[in-house]
């Protein structure tokens, strides 16, 4: 008698459209696809297009337009914008559903990225479960949904916030957007739309993990079906280290900065990286190249090529190192490592405590404050850099940070505390930690 063979369970992973989202959705659909699982991974075809595609053999990457490849007169507004790329991208999703049920293999399940809440409504639609993912933490999470919710007033009305599960929050250390051309903070509405639909969900998951963000996360699982999964990028460290790089939208040059790095001594290095999209002024720029030569440290700085004109004229130190685009985490996990001054997003952020690594925080915009805030309150992992009366964070300032965090009085504390994140952090994906089960967990669900 012939052996019965076993379908494997079928999930389209739809991940948003930037580095920040691709990077921790790429981690947790490869890591799903490791446990048994086929995974087809839909991007768009303008990112298909634009992307450099690597090491993504264990999943089936598929293409979807949201239209945002055609060269049509640009909508006038944000919300055109985004209604546009919505009307797009759900009709052909739901053509993609239809067309993948006649296979041998339909999808059972949509894991979408939690800023696309509409991909829930075609899912369903079509008869499928659907599940989103959030790239952002667990309290940033919580925020949108009383911004949504409408016990948290937007524009913010009261100079502090006390909302459950979280610490006292200053106006400052709440989403915004302030420092953009955003005047009706549409996209905060946006995000806030991540609860539309939530109470239809099968399970949440969030690219964080419980013994970072415990209470907030309780909070949350007493309402949703969440499950904590993160940090997803080291839950593929076992199969395919340092794996950020296989969708890329920025370009490795020759990574000579490896032996620049193992050149140096142990704790020696400042790294600055503000991520795949925040972007400085040139005066803001110029103040941190000073402060940077001023902290008389070794430092290595990512400058995408579409920030490098904002750099001093001929601006060039012999204690630094300037690269447009570097494999993030293996050199947080560079010995030569001293701290890390960052935008604070959350892939970052995740990426540093999971090394070790200090931060200086300085944060841009949207869930930046928040990080920051628990960066410098709650985790003590690292120092917030305030933002001076002109809006400019000054030389002398970065450069008395840098003094802190790097042998300064608090830096050993700040050390202390993020070595015991890295192991939390460590523990958390590894057999038997709470972000392993929690994928087991699902993974026997799906499977039965
Ligand atoms: C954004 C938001 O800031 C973030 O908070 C949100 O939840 C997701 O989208 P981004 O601003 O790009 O992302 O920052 P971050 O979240 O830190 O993600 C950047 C990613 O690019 C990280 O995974 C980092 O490892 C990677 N990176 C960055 C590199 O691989 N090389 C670099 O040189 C710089």
């Amino acid at each position: 008698m012939a052996a019965a063979t076993i379908t494997k369970p079928h999930v389209l992973f739809v991940p948003r459209s930037a580095q920040g989202h691709i990077n921790p959705a790429l981690a947790f659909a490869k890591r799903l696809a490791s446990e048994g699982i086929n995974v087809t991974f839909i991007i768009t075809t303008k990112l298909s297009k634009s992307a450099k595609i690597s090491d993504c053999s264990s999943i089936t990457i598929d293409y979807i337009s949201d239209g945002s490849e055609e060269e049509v007169k640009e909508p006038k507004t944000i919300e055109a914008y985004y209604k546009r790329i919505k009307a797009v991208f759900s009709a052909n999703l739901a053509e993609f559903i239809q067309r993948q049920k006649s296979t041998g293999s339909p999808a059972k399940l949509v894991i979408y990225d939690s800023t696309m809440p509409w991909v829930l409504d075609v899912a369903q639609e079509w008869g499928l479960l659907g599940a989103p993912f959030f790239t952002q933490s667990g309290a940033v999470s919580s925020i949108f949904y009383h911004l949504k919710q409408g016990s948290l007033k937007f524009p913010y009305e009261d100079s502090t916030v006390s909302l459950p599960a979280l610490p006292t929050l200053q106006i400052n250390d709440l989403p915004s957007l302030s420092k953009f051309m955003d005047s009706n903070q549409t996209i905060l509405k946006l995000l806030a739309d991540q609860f539309l639909n939530l109470d239809r969900a099968v399970w949440v998951f969030i690219n964080t993990f419980d013994m970072l963000e415990k209470e907030v996360v309780e909070w949350m699982a007493s309402r949703w079906p969440i499950k904590t999964v993160g940090p997803t990028f080291l839950l593929q460290q076992k199969y395919d280290k340092f794996s950020n790089q296989t969708i890329s939208l920025f370009e490795l040059k020759l990574d000579s900065y490896k032996e620049w790095l193992d050149s140096k001594e142990a704790g020696s290095v400042i790294y600055v990286s503000f991520g795949s999209t925040a972007s400085l002024g040139k005066e803001q720029m110029e103040e941190l190249a000073f402060g940077l030569i001023k902290s008389n440290c070794y430092f290595f700085w990512v400058v995408r090529s579409s920030e490098m004109d904002k750099l001093p004229h001929n601006f060039n130190s012999e204690k630094g190192l300037i690269v447009e685009w570097c494999n993030q985490p293996e050199v947080l996990a560079h010995r030569a490592l001293a701290c890390f001054i960052s935008h604070c997003g959350w892939n970052s952020t995740l990426e540093a405590l999971s090394y070790g690594v200090p931060l200086i925080a300085m944060a841009q915009w949207v869930d930046q404050n928040t990080n920051a805030k628990f960066i410098q309150d709650v985790w003590r992992v690292g120092v917030a850099i305030g933002v001076g009366e002109n809006g400019i964070i000054g030389r002398e300032e970065i450069a008395m940070c840098i003094a802190q965090v790097v042998g300064g009085e608090r830096s050993i504390e700040l050390k202390r505390n993020a070595c015991k994140f890295k192991k939390l952090a460590n523990e958390a994906v590894e057999y038997g930690g709470t972000s392993a089960n929690n994928i087991q967990d699902f993974v026997s669900k799906l499977m039965s």
